[in-house]
């Protein structure tokens, strides 16, 4: 049995997601079992984000909360991991004075020895030093028990420069995964009962140009394609500029790979677009959406876009909607900009204000919840292949899964589809999910 008690929160993204994984397999080699509960805990780490301001403030009050635990169990570790770690290393201390250890994005693989000196010695610790090849990509993380889809880390980092980004400066430089490492870690993952993978990577397109050994993406989307047990694979992130012929190809060729992108668009103002440096106009993009219709007529289309860069004027939001009003994402992603420390945008010209920010983001959230509610309703009268995880909110009699295009479809149903393919016909549609009934099994070719 494991004697000590290890809490993880995770903000961020699902590269922090997986990086908590990783860090309870290795610390349960030090004896750490996982548990729910805060309280319970020797050791709890929070894995930080720090992609806008709100998240370093949310991460900040909840360490804060912490303290009273702390104060009950002196024994008590409380550490920040992550990307807001590595951006401020030792002043964190400053910020929280109760924390005991700062380990930043590449210092992963340290914690276990980091934990067990401090157990002894006590003491605050930090690393946020850089490694030339990210030991933690070759940590095995541990999806939860039961789990039937989770998530592979093919790359780390991101040698793009998008101005108002700080991704680049914690992670640090583009490293792809060896195709052998990933494809061991896929097989390993399907013989434990794991029928989904989402390949994780800052810009999964340009897999392979930095360390990959002469394999691009398709070529290892086609290879986990082949897989046996993996019924579905995801992607994310793909940027527009990067997105080859290859990868759109990939939709019709590779059996098991989803109809679904999330291609993140940013703004839909050229203008915008230059000075966010992200290498292409709102044009191209559309071409790209245009060739992936063409490809795979059915493909889901997601996005990101950010409002309020610097910059950014009433006509160039309106270039923004114009944009959506024309593609009809399927689902997107808003955010007002939030100055980040170090980047190229922090003290541009122009701010937009916040009222402003505040404004434009209701508008564009009511445009996209107006194309969201469309295009789920489109798929009312439809059968489509759900892959089943688990029980559902709504209460037990009903079971919970995603459609190939990733939409939430709930059904009546019993907790032995658990990790099936079953055909569920749609018969309501809601902003956030579908509602459906059984048909059959399998993945069949209706979608
Ligand atoms: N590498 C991925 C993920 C980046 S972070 C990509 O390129 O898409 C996820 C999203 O957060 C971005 O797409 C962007 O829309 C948003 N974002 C990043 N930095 C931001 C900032 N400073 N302010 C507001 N939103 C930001
Ligand atoms: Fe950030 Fe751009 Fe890299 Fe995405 S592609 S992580 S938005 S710099
Ligand atoms: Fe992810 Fe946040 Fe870092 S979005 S890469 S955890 S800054």
């Amino acid at each position: 049995m494991d004697k000590k008690k290890l809490y993880i929160q995770t903000f961020g993204c699902q590269m922090n997601v997986q990086d908590s994984q990783k860090m309870a397999a290795l610390l349960k080699e030090s004896g750490y079992g996982t548990t729910e509960d805060p309280r319970e805990a020797d050791l709890i780490l929070v894995n930080t984000c720090s992609i806008r301001e709100k998240a370093a403030q949310k991460i900040c009050s909840q360490l804060g909360r912490f303290r009273d635990l702390k104060e009950e169990n002196p024994h008590l570790l409380i550490g920040a991991v992550g990307c807001l770690a590595q951006q401020w290393g030792a002043r964190f201390f400053k910020r929280i004075p109760h924390l005991d250890l700062v380990v930043g994005t590449h210092q992963i693989h340290r914690l276990p020895e980091m934990v067990a000196d401090l157990e002894q010695k006590g003491g605050q610790a930090v690393e946020t030093g850089r490694c030339e090849s990210v030991r933690s990509l070759e940590i095995v993380a541990q999806p939860p028990e039961g789990a039937v889809s989770t998530f592979v880390t093919i790359m780390q980092g991101c040698i793009n420069r998008c101005a108002y980004c700080v991704v680049p400066f914690l992670r640090g430089p583009e490293e792809s995964r060896p195709l052998d490492e990933i494809l061991r870690e896929v097989r390993m993952l399907a013989a434990e009962g794991i029928r989904e993978v989402t390949l994780l990577g800052q810009n999964v397109n340009s897999y392979g140009q930095a360390n990959g050994g002469g394999h691009d993406f398709a070529d290892l989307l086609a290879a986990i394609g082949k897989v046996e047990g993996i019924e579905r694979i995801r992607f994310t992130t793909s940027h527009p500029k990067d997105l080859s012929p290859r990868l759109i190809d990939s939709f019709g060729k590779v059996a098991p790979l989803c109809e679904h992108i999330h291609l993140p668009i940013q703004s839909g103002s050229d203008r915008v677009l230059a000075l966010m440096n992200r290498g292409y106009r709102a044009e191209e993009y559309l071409a790209k959406v245009a060739a992936l219709r063409a490809s795979c007529p059915d493909i889901a289309i997601t996005s990101d876009v950010i409002v309020g860069f610097p910059g950014e004027r009433e006509e160039d939001f309106q270039a923004t909607l114009a944009l959506m009003r024309q593609v009809r994402f399927d689902n997107l992603f808003s955010f007002q900009y939030s100055e980040r420390e170090g980047t190229a945008a922090a003290g541009m010209a122009d701010p937009v204000p916040e009222a402003v920010k505040r404004e434009r983001l209701v508008i564009l959230q009511s445009l996209q919840m107006e194309h969201t509610g469309e295009r789920n309703r489109a798929r009312i009268g439809r059968t489509e292949g759900v892959l089943v995880e688990g029980p559902s909110k709504n209460g037990p009699q009903d079971m919970t899964g995603r459609t190939r295009a990733n939409r939430i479809v709930n059904f009546p149903g019993a907790a032995g589809l658990i990790g099936q393919v079953v055909q569920v016909r749609i018969t309501e549609a809601f902003l956030h999910s579908l509602r459906g009934e059984v048909e059959g099994r399998g993945e069949g070719d209706v979608h």
